[in-house]
């Protein structure tokens, strides 16, 4: 049983090819680092005797996406479980942003997550078996100023899975999306301000919540009690009172 995992070079990817593999899924790597997936395969081989398979790839692009989708089948690989995992966030304020990397973080958060989706749930649903896991974050909750892309990106994500989880419902297919609040990845290192939201939990607490969640077949899931009891409030909240502690909370260092 093939597991394939985007964003597999970064933190919370990692983790989630280790809780794979150590179920004994053969793995599939992807992201644009070939070299970082190349050591983390070779660390599964070692310590699990899985088999796997990197695969580079800017996921941020259709063409790629087609692909990787092609390659798949070229190699007679049978995705069972497929872990939505890559994406980024920027931080600053949006009339300042780079209009490319903005469009890559929009394609890469919201376009990938759904076109691997429409790509391999139909096999999943022929072969009667799968997992679907997609990494949309407590940001999903409120909108967030100075990231207010991808905040945005990450409501997309959650909603969408919603709509699946319901769409697949009667299925053998599982369908899920792992909330985490601030996690320690190099995340906000690559969003350009490591300092914002410094108390993170682990990316194994974040994996162990993702198939807690998906056993119990849960729509969604937020990733620690905490997060969670914020979420709910966040989410509860005028948009008024929201968005402006939002932005308290998540005010890139250096500012006032
Ligand atoms: N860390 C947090 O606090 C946190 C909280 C909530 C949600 N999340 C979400 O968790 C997921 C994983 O992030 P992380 O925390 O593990 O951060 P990370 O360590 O920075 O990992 C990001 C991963 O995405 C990949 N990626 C970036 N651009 C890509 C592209 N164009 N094509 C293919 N892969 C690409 C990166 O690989 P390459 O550079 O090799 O391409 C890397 O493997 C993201 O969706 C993020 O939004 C994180």
């Amino acid at each position: 049983m093939h597991a394939l995992v985007t964003g597999a070079s970064g933190g919370l990817g990692q983790a989630f090819c280790e809780h794979l593999a150590e179920q004994g899924h053969d793995v599939v790597l992807v992201s644009r680092r070939t070299d970082e997936l190349e050591r983390t395969a070779a660390g599964l081989r070692e310590r699990y005797g899985v088999q796997t398979v990197v695969l580079g790839a800017d996921l941020s692009e259709e063409s790629v996406r087609n692909d990787l989708a092609a390659d798949l089948r070229a190699r007679g690989i049978q995705v069972d479980v497929l872990v939505n995992n890559a994406g980024f966030g920027t931080i600053g304020d949006f009339v300042e942003a780079d209009v490319d990397r903005m469009n890559d973080e929009v394609g890469l958060n919201c376009a990938a997550v759904v076109h691997l989706c429409r790509l391999l749930l139909p096999g999943m649903l022929e072969r009667g078996r799968g997992s679907i896991v997609n990494v949309a974050s407590t940001a999903a909750f409120q909108p967030i100023p100075t990231m207010a892309v991808y905040a945005a990106t990450k409501a997309f994500v959650l909603s969408f899975t919603h709509a699946l989880w319901e769409e697949t419902r009667d299925t053998p297919v599982r369908v899920t999306a792992i909330c985490p609040g601030p996690t320690d990845t190099p995340f906000f290192d690559s969003a350009g301000d490591d300092k914002v939201l410094s108390r993170r939990r682990t990316p194994q607490q974040v994996v162990a919540s993702t198939f807690k969640a998906l056993e119990r077949r849960a729509p969604s899931v937020t990733d620690g009690l905490l997060n969670a009891v914020q979420g709910q409030v966040a989410r509860h909240s005028p948009v008024r009172i929201a968005v402006p502690v939002a932005r308290r909370v998540v005010r890139p260092t250096g500012r006032k």
